[in-house]
């Protein structure tokens, strides 16, 4: 493989949206940022430059970063904040995926606006699993917040507040003609008449899971989280913050102007207020076609409505992985390890903080995570002890019916803590999410893990059942992703391989549940060679900002 380099600067940049002008975080003045492209096979490094005002890491999503944590970014995870004035390098191997993944901002939310796609092209000397597209074409999709995110989150977490919400969707950058302020600057994507193109859209949106369609175009989707799939012919498609998908698109229409819109999806029962349901927009545009009569885009009819759970599911449910030669379909057939977490939004009495009494917090089986000052690689890199415990629970301690519309008492059962799952290298691994409901709205969470990609082999409405919903599992094509919605009042059972040495981050891709803790860390050890082990750190990694635990230099 090829080694390419790339410098990112992240600085504050003033952007104007929806009538409003602030300083935010960005890399290289870009928003989006830029695009990393690579053949599978290569290494990229890239030298990040903090001149911003605060500390930040970087996270390379979907990349497995074989052996090599060191550079997978998420703070007080595997490192510590890069502080203002001062840089750091990531080493970034594309070995095993290919298609579209992304990278993103891993410290409180200044992800909403340091992100970017990663383009892994096939490796040298192999091909797509379809004709090869005559044009390709990126879409991100974000947020947008008014005022000063990270201050307002700071503050709603330390006063046990609801935390921030975003006031509109970003298409490239954009929010589209049809909200205010924005016509002139709206997204186009030219395009020539009768072609094929690959489009490789990211969902970067903090905290919500989105519809797309074009209107006028069917979507073929060839491609998730940087593995194939079996094409999906659809005019829409569900997408939950974290996801990557890869779509043909056949520009055979001769109208000349169509929208490309996404909307909320919500998974829950009710709309939830604060939030502009207003749809965002971007332009799809025939090259030669200007006539004035078209001024107008056509809007996609089969865009579904913000609580369409139907139209989701059917959509997330039609998934399956493709076989191929280069991209072996290999379930593990045989278990070592079962786990059984639920993940739920729970309510716990809160000390003098904050006024309720109570507040909101998010667990996996009943363990609301809590970051550390030392983070977890370091900490077990150096056998420094008193920073987390190993006894992340395989199974709830209280049982309830997890998906009951009731308010039990045993909610208080959650608590804080830093408790991690260890495994030994090479073990099978199979991890059921059940979805629970203990406070009144229940939603899906598009569960995320670093380092793997994991087979989505079953899912379900209402309690798993372990007679039964075993039998149905799907060990031939499943999907091979590293996000996925444990769908609301339900369950989704999945399976990895543990041969990737190292500390890996699982948590809920929402950004308000992975604040309020819906995250743990598993640590897979090394095996008995070199190659199998865990890489040795870097020279240099961002110091913490610890006095008790000195980290050997
Ligand atoms: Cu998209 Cu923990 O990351
Ligand atoms: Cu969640």
């Amino acid at each position: 493989g090829r080694v390419h380099h790339y410098d990112f600067i992240l600085e504050e940049t003033n952007l104007t949206r929806l009538c409003e002008s602030k300083m935010v975080m960005t890399v290289n003045n870009n928003f989006p940022g830029p695009v990393i492209r690579a053949q599978r096979g290569d290494t990229v490094f890239v030298n990040v430059h903090n001149q911003g005002d605060y500390g930040v890491t970087l996270h390379w999503h979907g990349v497995k970063q074989p052996r090599n944590p060191w550079s997978d970014g998420p703070v007080y995870i595997t490192q510590c904040l890069i502080e203002p004035s001062t840089n750091f390098t990531y080493e970034v191997n594309f070995t095993e995926e290919e298609g579209t993944v992304w990278w993103h901002a891993h410290s409180d939310w200044t992800r909403a606006t340091v992100h970017g796609a990663i383009v892994v092209l096939p490796k040298e000397g192999s091909n797509y699993p379809f004709p090869d597209p005559d044009g390709e074409e990126i879409i991100v999709i974000a947020s947008w917040y008014q005022g000063n995110l990270n201050a307002e989150l700071a503050e709603d977490l330390a006063l046990a507040e609801d935390l921030p919400h975003s006031v509109s969707f970003l298409i490239n950058g954009e929010p589209g003609d049809l909200v205010p302020c924005s016509k002139n600057t709206t997204y186009r994507w030219v395009v020539e008449f009768g072609k094929t193109y690959l489009l490789r859209i990211v969902n970067a949106i903090v905290d919500a899971e989105a519809f797309f369609a074009i209107a006028g175009h069917n979507l073929t989707v060839v491609g998730m989280d940087g593995s194939y799939i079996k094409p999906i012919h659809t005019s829409y498609i569900v997408i939950s913050p974290g996801q990557t998908m890869d779509i043909l698109l056949t520009t055979n229409q001769t109208r000349g102007l169509y929208y490309m819109a996404t909307r909320e999806y919500s998974s829950e029962d009710a709309a939830v207020t604060g939030f502009d349901h207003t749809n965002c927009t971007a332009i799809l545009q025939y090259d030669g076609v200007h006539h004035s009569f078209l001024s107008t885009p056509l809007f996609p009819d089969n865009l579904p409505m913000y609580l369409d759970y139907r139209a989701a599911m059917n959509f997330t449910n039609s998934i399956r992985g493709l076989d191929t030669p280069d991209h072996p379909i290999t379930v593990p057939r045989d278990v070592s390890t079962k786990m059984f977490i639920t993940v739920s939004m729970n309510e716990i009495l809160c000390n003098d903080t904050c006024s309720s009494g109570h507040e909101i917090v998010t667990s996996l089986t009943n363990i609301s995570w809590l970051d550390r000052p030392l983070d977890i690689l370091e900490a077990y890199y150096w056998n420094i002890t008193g920073i987390f415990s190993e006894n992340f629970p395989d199974f709830p301690t209280t049982f309830y019916n997890f998906t009951g519309d009731f308010f039990p008492e045993n909610i208080r059962q959650t608590f804080k803590g830093t408790k991690v799952k260890v495994l030994d290298y090479n073990e099978t691994v199979e991890i059921v999410f059940q979805g629970t409901n203990v406070l009144s709205g229940s939603v899906n969470h598009p569960m995320h893990m670093h380092g793997y990609s994991f087979y989505v082999i079953g899912s379900g409405y209402g309690n798993f059942d372990n007679e039964t919903d075993p039998l149905s599992y799907n060990l031939d094509d499943p999907p091979k992703v590293n996000t996925f919605p444990v769908p609301k009042n339900g369950w989704l059972a999945i399976r990895f391989v543990a041969k990737n040495p190292g500390v890996w981050l699982w948590h809920c891709h929402l950004d308000r549940h992975l604040s309020w803790g819906m995250d743990t860390v598993f640590i897979v050890k090394d095996g008995d060679t070199e190659e199998t082990s865990m890489r040795p750190p870097p020279s240099y990694m961002p110091p913490c900002n610890v006095s008790e635990w000195g980290i050997p230099p």
